[in-house]
């Protein structure tokens, strides 16, 4: 059977990971694994059945029960079959998803599933704790980073591409609280892993740090490609 071959891509919100992990992936013809996506999912779930978002319990049952699915290009997110691509990007969403990510029992959950994933295909898996906790030995390692300028302009651009006209300041404050609440944790915190390519993507564009990704991927995977 050919080697899967993983490629972890982590840092914090808005440094880029998403938009470089599709494309990469698509260059590449890995599968694409938003991890965010999945702790959304169940932050949305949560809010909507009145879930306390401290009740560590509950949160870790409805983590076991709930079936996140990506759809092929990993573009749609479905949550228990229902269609939550939209909805999972509200800021509000983000930062339950922040909240709840911090309970070991609900990471277990997701860790499983992401393990699980990658068992079937060759993956670009981004997230924040790919390179430390769900992959330590992933084939390549990328921490993307930019300045906290750099990413609230980017999220705030990204909010109003989809109309949610929120004020400039309160997506500033919402990241660095969000960031703040992912790198303190006790249980696998935001940080780059020791093996992991650093990469500011502050001054770069978008085929800038897509190049500088594929570069570093061809350099430690043969061709880039699934080694046979
Ligand atoms: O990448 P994102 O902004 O969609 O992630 C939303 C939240 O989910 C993030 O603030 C923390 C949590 N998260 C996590 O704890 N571990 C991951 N691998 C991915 C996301």
């Amino acid at each position: 059977m050919a080697k899967r071959v993983v490629i972890a891509i982590d840092g914090p919100a808005g440094a880029g990971k998403s938009t470089i992990a599709r494309r990469v992936a698509a260059r590449l013809g890995f599968v694409y694994v938003d991890t965010g996506a999945m702790y959304r999912a169940l932050a949305l779930w949560a809010i909507r059945a009145g879930v306390d978002l401290e009740d560590a319990h509950r949160l870790e049952q409805l983590a076991a029960e709930a079936r996140i699915e990506f759809e092929p290009g990993g573009s749609r997110v479905l949550l228990n079959g229902e269609d939550v691509t939209e909805a999972i990007r509200a800021p509000e969403v983000g930062s339950a998803a922040s909240r709840i990510s911090v309970f070991a029992g609900v990471r277990r959950a997701m860790v499983a599933e992401q393990r699980r994933i990658a068992r079937q295909a060759s993956v670009v898996m981004e997230g924040r704790d790919i390179g430390t906790v769900v992959f330590p030995a992933a084939d390549v390692k990328i921490f993307l980073d930019a300045s906290p300028e750099a990413r609230a302009q980017r999220r705030l651009r990204e909010l109003r591409e989809r109309g949610q006209d929120v004020p400039a300041e309160q997506v500033a404050a919402e990241l660095e609280e969000r960031d703040r609440r992912d790198r303190s944790r006790a249980e696998a915190p935001l940080m780059q892993a020791p093996d992991a390519v650093y990469l500011d993507t502050t001054a770069l564009s978008l085929e800038q740090v897509e190049q500088a990704v594929l570069r570093i991927v061809r350099e430690r995977v043969a061709n880039g490609q699934q080694p046979g």
